[in-house]
């Protein structure tokens, strides 16, 4: 174990950003904020090392692609870019971030989203919609889901129907990741340090989500490249990128840390996307070391010569000298970044390392 000051040594200082030096706007910058995601790296982490071992029309691999930082990134800077996860929604996600938007088709989807039709009735709900949404935001949710049906842009807009329904969940305001139990009465928001009541309708953010999308959407149409983006949903045990790799860019899931489905339980229970929980590699500790191994193993064979891997974890328990090893890889550095580094703050230290490996 490092001591604090051992740790305030070695920090890269290039890689740790104060709020200051990297507001939160900067930090959430257009396609990035399409939807919350708890687990992604910076954007500006990703830029750093596709300037460092990048060059452009290269194919960039990211396994483990999440919400799809690197494949954003990538494409921004000038190369494919191809991504797996094993989550359905991810998925989702990461096409709707990347697909290229026509603003006519945009602004026609709007308005024919914002023609108030007649709700449906709602189908009689499975167990976690009836639980956690008031009557009139589930009627507002599934009035939407309807109108999406003959658009243009479907996914987008599936995206903003999972980010208004996880905004009008009955959770607290103070507690929108992993809420426990529905509120039904008012409470004091620690959030808000107010007293707060339980949301009682969807469509209030159905609108403003729409607006932020279609703006979100616009303001990577002016920095994206016309490179290609791939997505590929499955078990990256079991998954190759479609061609050689240059740089493999990946941050992956940690034992006991993020459920990443029941994170979006919402989405998929309101999208009718099919769970693959069990295919989760970081579920649990064992098996661990060695499932991301085989995932790096498959990656390292992808790749051209000369190339890198750069893994970006927060190793508490120093598993990744046995996994890269196993992988057959030797980490060519090994950098400290202080996630949080706000100025004066020294609670809630938060470091990540930065691996880069090589065959
Ligand atoms: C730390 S997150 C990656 C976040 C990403 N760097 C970003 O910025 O959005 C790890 C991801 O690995 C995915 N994952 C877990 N097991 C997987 C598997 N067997 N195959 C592919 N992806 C998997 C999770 O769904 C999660 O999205």
């Amino acid at each position: 174990m490092r001591t604090q000051a051992a740790l305030y040594e070695e920090i890269d200082l290039e890689l740790s950003w104060s709020e200051q030096e990297l507001p939160e706007r900067e930090r959430t910058k257009h396609v990035h904020r399409l939807h919350p995601y708890l687990g992604k790296f910076v954007p500006q982490l990703a830029e750093v090392f596709l300037r460092r071992y990048a060059s452009p029309g290269q194919l960039i691999w990211d396994p483990f692609a999440g919400s799809g930082t690197t494949l954003v990134e990538a494409n921004a800077f000038g190369t494919r870019a191809a991504g797996c996860d094993v989550s359905a929604f991810n998925c989702l996600l990461m096409r709707a971030k990347t697909d290229v938007y026509d603003p006519a088709k945009l602004l026609a989807d709007v308005v024919r989203l914002s023609d108030g039709v007649a709700r449906p009735k709602a189908r009689r709900p499975g167990g976690y919609l009836r639980h956690w949404y008031a009557p009139r935001s589930l009627s507002e949710l599934t009035a939407f889901r309807k109108r999406i049906e003959g658009t243009a842009y479907p996914e987008l807009w599936k995206v903003v129907l999972s980010r208004s329904a996880r905004s009008a969940r009955l959770a607290r305001h103070d507690d929108l990741d992993f809420p426990a139990e529905p509120v039904q009465d008012e409470y004091f928001c620690h959030k808000h340090r107010r007293v707060c009541r339980p949301v009682g309708e969807a469509d209030k953010f159905l609108r403003r989500y729409v607006r932020d999308a279609v703006q979100r959407v616009q303001e990577f149409a002016d920095v994206r490249s016309s490179e290609p983006v791939s997505v590929l949903h499955g078990d990256a045990r079991f998954v190759d990128p479609p061609g050689p790799v240059d740089l493999v860019l990946t941050s992956p899931p940690y034992p006991g840390l993020i459920d990443y489905h029941e994170q979006h339980a919402y989405a998929y229970e309101l999208l009718g996307l099919a769970r693959r929980d069990s295919e989760e590699i970081g579920r649990g500790v064992k098996g661990y070391c060695e499932d991301i191994s085989a995932v790096l193993a498959r990656a390292r064979q992808a790749l051209r010569r000369g190339g890198r891997i750069v893994v970006v974890v927060n190793d508490r328990r120093g598993l990744y000298d046995g996994i890269l090893a196993a992988a057959g890889l030797r980490i060519e550095d090994r950098l400290l970044r202080h996630v949080n580094r706000r100025t004066g703050r020294r609670k809630g230290e938060f470091y990540e390392e930065v691996l880069i490996a090589t065959p």
